[in-house]
């Protein structure tokens, strides 16, 4: 332990400057030197964000009693998104801290339905392809339900469906796909997928956390996409992050249902303590009241043209990023027409030429199979995409040649 406790306080004028220090080291994704973690749509983005965040960050959206505000925040947000993603009336969902949470909550409810329909859940199982997530093996193990994963195709990238529908078996409660899945990019083929639970009458998850406050506006930017929401009779919920696509703070996601019957499952009624009664909708008791009210912001102030343009940038700057690969000689892995970008190039070894990007002040994503490199492209890559590219081919260069000093780890965490 080499720090204590300090027994006086400091000027936070000081304090300020060493977090700058601090903050020296970060990968710099102002300049779209970063292949995933920030989400960064302009300094007039940031702003709107940071304001609102500020102003509801001492409210707590646990009691939303006390603070109407954020109820009619989170409402909005809610409905918001239940209108972009086509959900029929009726339809009903809840803000949460993230992705992983949003997937927790539709796990539980999905449990805890089946329990309720008298489901012997204490050997149930969910169905996920190979690109799925790994939130749903967090969810799987805190709740006791088996998870099965199912291959996917090498070329495509997509589900082999024949052997997502073969794993379906009586202990099965939850079948889920993903729009798009984090490591291919690909969306996935939800019209197959969720008519193969719903002709079962089993719960199918659309996870659209990364992608789902960026299809949409792909799709009105002349992207073709199978259809991955409501409009599928069989999705009963979906998750979709706002601190990704949607440039909301972080700590802000959606989680949807179908209907008010299948979320009632989602809250957790408590009544065996002293404080009476607590009924929570999520699995946080307190939540931040800065989270809800930056995502409802910045939704209105972007509004679907803002994000449609902002989907038009990284789209422009993805086919100037597909070209400049090809040149170098990189293949790009699967069809994902959206940001995701999974390349490599046969017989480079992922290792030294991540550590020869990291050297030059870059920090890109990597998968594991294939061996390859991930980006995943916000605005700010339209501006650096020039660099990268350069950087990129002295990287390939210095690996061709042995002379890269490989990274040790390549890995999300
Ligand atoms: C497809 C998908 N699902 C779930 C998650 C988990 O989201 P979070 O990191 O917000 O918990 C991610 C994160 O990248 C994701 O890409």
């Amino acid at each position: 332990m080499s720090k204590s406790f300090p027994e006086k306080g400091t000027p936070w004028e000081d304090l300020k400057s060493q977090m700058a220090t601090m903050a020296a080291d970060d990968i710099d994704w102002r300049h779209g030197r970063n292949g995933y973690n920030v989400f960064f749509a302009g300094e007039d983005v940031l702003k709107v964000v940071k304001e609102a965040y500020g102003m509801f960050m001492s409210e707590n959206g646990l009691n939303q009693g006390a603070f109407p505000s954020l109820k009619t925040m989170e409402d909005e947000v809610v409905e918001m998104a239940l209108d972009l993603f086509k959900a029929p009336d009726g339809a009903a969902g809840s803000m949460s801290s993230g992705g992983t949470e949003s997937i927790l909550l539709a796990v539980k409810a999905c449990r805890d339905r089946a329990a309720s329909l008298g489901k012997d859940i204490s050997c149930a199982n969910m169905i996920i392809p190979y690109s799925g997530h790994p939130a749903f093996n967090k969810a799987a193990h805190l709740m006791g339900i088996e998870i099965i994963r199912t291959p996917i195709d090498e070329t495509t990238r997509l589900p082999d469906l024949a052997a997502y529908e073969a794993a379906i078996n009586e202990d099965t409660i939850l079948m889920v796909g993903s729009a798009p899945a984090f490591p291919t990019g690909v969306v996935e083929q939800i019209p197959e997928m969720s008519e193969m639970a719903r002709t079962r009458d089993l719960w199918f998850h659309v996870d659209a956390c990364v992608g789902g406050y960026f299809a949409p506006f792909a799709e009105r930017c002349g992207v073709e996409l199978p259809a991955y929401n409501f409009t599928n009779p069989g999705v009963w919920s979906m998750s979709a992050d706002l601190h990704k696509f949607g440039y909301a703070a972080k700590g802000a996601s959606t989680v949807l249902y179908r209907s008010e019957e299948l979320m009632k499952h989602q809250y957790t009624d408590v009544d065996c303590w002293p404080s009476g009664r607590m009924v929570t909708p999520t699995l946080a008791g307190t939540r931040p009241g800065g989270g809800i009210a930056a995502a409802w912001a910045v939704m209105n102030y972007l509004g679907q043209e803002g994000y449609t343009a902002k989907a038009q940038v990284i789209l422009d700057t993805r086919a100037k990023m597909e070209a400049g690969l090809k040149r170098l000689g990189f293949e790009v892995y699967g069809d994902s027409k959206l940001m995701i970008i999974n390349f490599g190039v046969e017989g480079v070894e992922l290792y030294g030429l991540w550590g020869a990007l990291h050297a030059r002040g870059w920090w890109p994503g990597a998968t594991s199979q294939p061996p390859a490199l991930h980006m995943m492209l916000t605005p700010a890559h339209e501006a650096a995409m020039d660099d990268f590219l350069v950087d990129l081919e002295a990287a390939l260069a210095e690996v061709k040649a042995g002379k890269a000093d490989a990274a040790e780890e390549v890995r999300y965490s």
